[in-house]
């Protein structure tokens, strides 16, 4: 993009002040602002625009929120799924789709948030155990398992060195695709672009749901199609206990031919902060738990469970042609308000202390509206859910690693391993995915 090119469609749209540093500008400065210019989406940018206004901001939702059915597997009903589910897998019809373009600002974490160590006694990283599971289930049902790894433009370079350096954990580089989702400028609360320095716009990536867009501007869902993908396993890169591709949960999504499907937890307590799935007026949609009540937290059913028992912590599967149909339609936009770096009228840069303008996120789970079948799945936190967003305290490092050891020592239970209290224990999933390899495994513990 040339300087004319870019001075007329920020004039045109409003942002012309953007360009007000240039003469100051070195030539490399000069070239990074034209191509920030060249990314930005003008007509989500009017959207985003309107969103400060009021105007793009979504009509309240109609209908009162009741609590969807929740699917809890059990024997033969388990057993239908898991076939089911495996039939998928060895069909090559499956593939994993990973997102890791946060910017992991609780953790405070240097890097991209699936390099940090987690693995108790090798140090592993958080990408490490997800990709030795995907090869772990790669060498089970003898078939590649594309893994799609969503990235910001921040972190993508760090991404794919990491995964380099670690050979890829042992995957084939060829079934590893990385792609970056869209970045958005921030904006002051009058709808003008923020600069961060003179020659740099301050730009976040666009939320998770941010995915779909960038699955189809990426050509990925091309390549899935390639591939004869179907189905699509959505996880976070946050959480090491993740049963990636779970066969029963890949089997409920084929057999109650749903578009979107989605794992379940009940609540620790009844204002945890986790999203929950609710259905109003005939269609499915997620309430933040920000936005739930007192009342509804803690309303209760008639033999004393919650009411809004379970919550989502983010691991869904998609079909993958309902995606195809979303990226064609624009998701709604959400807002926050922070306080971010900019520049005053001389160029210098000003830290504020108060929310000075906004950021704007998509929801990946703003597509459930659109789902024509969803199905819930309740799972067992222990077992599968303990994600590392703080630095310290709830859901930290610390209380990660806890409850991996405590997965990996009731494995080892089942197969017959007794470990004495204290020992550190860490089972490569290539080694053991579950407790059904640990038990085949029988004569390797014997001698350990
Ligand atoms: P979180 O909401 O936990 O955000 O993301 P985060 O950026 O990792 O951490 P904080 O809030 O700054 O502390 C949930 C998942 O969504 C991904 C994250 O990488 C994480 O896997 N995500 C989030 C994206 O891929 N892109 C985004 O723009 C935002």
């Amino acid at each position: 993009m040339t300087y004319e090119q870019a001075k007329a469609a920020l004039e045109k749209n409003g942002q012309g002040h953007v360009l007000q540093f240039w003469k100051k500008l070195s030539a490399a400065e000069r070239k990074a602002l034209l191509a920030q210019v060249e990314t930005i989406d003008f007509k989500e940018l009017a959207r985003c625009k309107a969103m400060l206004s009021g105007e793009g901001a979504a009509s309240a939702k109609k209908g009162k929120p009741t609590a969807p059915k929740v699917h809890e597997l059990k024997g033969a009903a388990l057993k239908r799924a898991i076939e089911a589910g495996e039939k998928e897998l060895a069909a090559g019809h499956v593939g994993v789709l990973l997102v890791a373009g946060g910017q992991g600002s609780r953790l405070g974490f240097d890097g991209p948030k699936g390099a940090y160590l987690i693995g108790p006694v090798t140090g592993a990283s958080l990408f490490y155990f997800h990709a030795r599971k995907i090869l772990a289930l790669t060498l089970r049902y003898k078939t590649p398992i594309p893994f799609y790894v969503m990235t910001s433009a921040a972190n993508y370079a760090a991404t794919v060195s990491h995964f380099e350096e670690n050979d890829y954990f042992g995957l084939d580089p060829a079934d590893v695709i990385f792609f970056k989702q869209g970045m958005w400028p921030g904006m002051t609360p009058d709808g003008k672009i923020i600069l961060d320095a003179p020659g740099r716009i301050f730009m976040s990536p666009d939320g998770h749901g941010g995915m779909i867009a960038a699955l189809k501007a990426n050509g990925c869902f091309d390549n899935m199609r390639a591939r004869g993908v179907k189905t699509l396993f959505y996880f976070q890169v946050d959480n090491p206990l993740v049963e990636i591709a779970d066969p029963a949960f890949i089997g409920l999504h084929t057999l109650e031919k749903s578009q979107y499907s989605l794992k379940l937890t009940a609540k620790r307590e009844p204002t945890e902060g986790l999203g929950m799935v609710v259905k109003r007026d005939g269609h499915f949609d997620m309430i933040e738990y920000t936005e739930m009540t007192d009342e509804m937290n803690n309303r209760r059913r008639a033999d004393g469970e919650l009411y809004f028992k379970y919550g989502s912590p983010a691991i869904h599967v998609f079909d993958r042609a309902f995606l195809e149909k979303e990226a064609a339609k624009a998701m709604p936009l959400h807002l926050a308000h922070k306080k971010i770096p900019c520049v005053d009228a001389s160029g210098k840069v000003v830290k504020p202390t108060e929310p000075n303008g906004y950021k704007f996120e998509k929801f990946i789970f703003d597509a459930l509206a659109d789902a024509k079948g969803v199905s819930c799945l309740a799972f067992d936190r222990r077992e599968e859910f303990s994600p590392v967003k703080n630095a310290e305290g709830k859901d930290s490092p610390a209380t990660c690693q806890a409850d991996l050891q405590a997965k990996w020592r009731r494995q080892l239970a089942e197969a017959g391993v007794t470990v004495a209290e204290g020992v550190p224990v860490e089972i490569d999933p290539v080694y053991a995915l579950d407790a059904r390899d640990l038990a085949s495994t029988g004569l390797l513990l014997q001698g350990c």
